[in-house]
């Protein structure tokens, strides 16, 4: 039986993306290999959002290379935003790669490796969505459901939307029957993607348009779905009737990743974000105000070209005045084909890795102090296996999306009550309760 071996870099779309290249190749007849050695084809799923992601990847390819010159039969393959964005020259430049596709071609996959295979072939049109292919999915009790592709913002700073395309919605009739499928298979959280997901449904023909907030609501009354999630939405989109949703819906979770990217209207203004700190700010004292106790989360660049220290300064100010559960920070890199990358007022590296610090210094202080709220309450917990540092304790997720390691007996994808006894800013500490009902 050939085998098969999958490299995931990028987001949780990429993730996706790999569980349905998986299971379309187990529905081929190959079976996954743990070691990329012993793989007859070898795949990787490459993303393009930063150059340490580009660089990231190079040495892997460098691996495939030398396996391929071993055993010329092997295939690899290269899917993905990278590959998407190096598309007229990836067969020139790296001539030891059998076929290249990008993000709406995984089905394409299936076709080359049932053909003659004579000739490298590069699949880069969007076709499909993968979220139509069998997936094999990474957890039995966790699924991804992909709801649209593609990003119609004009962010100057990311590459995205080149390498994505349009945005398109699915049918909400279809997602929903999807969502039903993957309940009857054992899932019990559900996590949305898009690149922008509070703009789906916009697309759609009259007769089957939705707002993002309706799918959230048809999703929540889905049977044996007990958690939902959403990634990413974009404040412009991030709406009354969304937020409401979380008040409302009881298996939304108490959680919203929120981009802030700057504090600075000018610096926002230059990245084409298309709202306003103060516009910002209202978003997060609505959440505040309908949802209190929900944590928010977000995705900070520094160092964008132009940032002077007073508008780093204010994105050091909303950090302290929102008190984020959590963010990714991200030092400015320029992109291939995007509008920042032409910007001529570069900031010096130094410099960046200097904000940098400061951010970090005040992200993770705050993530910290809002942690301590959590302390001495009952969460639920959904298990996801043993922890990390230390097997002898139990990992699971509480609604908030932190991560809590805790002493007990339960097993992965049940869901049980654990009292928080100790946070830091990523992580809890706790104690399984075993007497009591859910109910924080
Ligand atoms: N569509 C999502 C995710 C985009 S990529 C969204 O808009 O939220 C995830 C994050 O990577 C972005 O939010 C941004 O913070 C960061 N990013 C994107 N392009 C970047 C670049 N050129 N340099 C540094 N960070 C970047
Ligand atoms: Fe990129 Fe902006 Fe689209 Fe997010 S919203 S994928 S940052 S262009
Ligand atoms: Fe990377 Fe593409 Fe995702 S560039 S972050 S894999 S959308």
């Amino acid at each position: 039986m050939k085998k098969f071996h999958v490299t995931t870099f990028g987001c949780q779309m990429n993730e996706h993306d790999s569980e349905r290249m998986k299971g379309m190749l187990t529905s081929l007849g190959y079976t996954e290999s743990q070691q990329r050695e012993d793989a007859d084809l070898i795949l990787f799923n490459t993303c393009s959002i930063r150059e340490n992601a580009d660089n990231r990847f190079i040495s892997h390819l460098g691996e495939a290379k030398r396996l391929k010159g071993e055993d010329p039969e092997r295939i690899v393959g290269v899917g993905g935003c990278w590959a998407q964005s190096v598309k007229d020259e990836v067969f020139r430049r790296f001539p030891f790669v059998d076929v290249a596709f990008g993000p709406g071609q995984i089905h394409r996959l299936a076709e080359f490796l049932n053909s003659d295979q004579l000739s490298a072939q590069g699949y880069f049109e969007f076709e499909d969505f993968a979220g139509h292919l069998p997936a094999h999915r990474a957890r039995q009790f966790q699924g991804w459901l992909q709801i649209s592709q593609g990003c119609n913002c004009v962010c100057s700073y990311c590459i995205v939307p080149s390498t994505r395309g349009r945005e398109q919605s699915r049918d909400p009739g279809e997602l929903v029957l999807e969502a039903e499928r993957l309940a009857a298979d054992g899932v019990r959280e559900i996590t949305l993607l898009g690149q922008n997901v509070n703009s789906y449904g916009r697309d759609l023909p009259k007769e089957s348009r939705v707002r993002f907030s309706d799918l959230l609501g048809m999703i929540d009354q889905v049977d044996g779905i007990d958690r939902v999630r959403y990634t990413s939405p974009h404040p412009k989109d991030m709406r009354e009737d969304v937020i409401e949703a979380h008040a409302s819906l009881p298996t939304l979770c108490e959680h919203i990743h929120l981009p802030l990217q700057s504090g600075s209207s000018p610096i926002l203004k230059r990245m084409r974000r298309t709202y306003t700190r103060e516009r910002y700010m209202d978003r997060v004292a609505m959440i505040r105000e309908k949802v209190p106790d929900c944590a928010i989360t977000t995705d900070i660049i520094v160092g964008f070209p132009g940032e002077t220290e007073t508008d780093f300064d204010q994105t050091l100010h909303v950090v302290e005045e929102v008190g984020y559960d959590g963010a990714f920070t991200f030092v400015y890199s320029p992109r291939r084909g995007t509008l920042a990358a032409e910007m001529e007022d570069q900031v010096p590296h130094p410099v960046k890795v200097e904000r940098m610090e400061r951010l970090v210094e005040a992200v993770q202080r705050r993530a910290r102090e809002r942690s301590q709220r959590f302390v001495g309450r009952n969460m639920e917990v959904l298990v996801e296996g043993p922890s990390r540092s230390d097997p002898t304790r139990i990992r699971g997720r509480i609604r908030h999306n932190k991560a809590v390691n805790f002493e007990g007996t339960a097993e992965p994808g049940q869901m049980v009550e654990v009292e928080i006894s100790a946070a830091t800013s990523q992580t809890l500490t706790g104690t399984e309760r075993l007497l009591s009902g859910i109910g924080a």
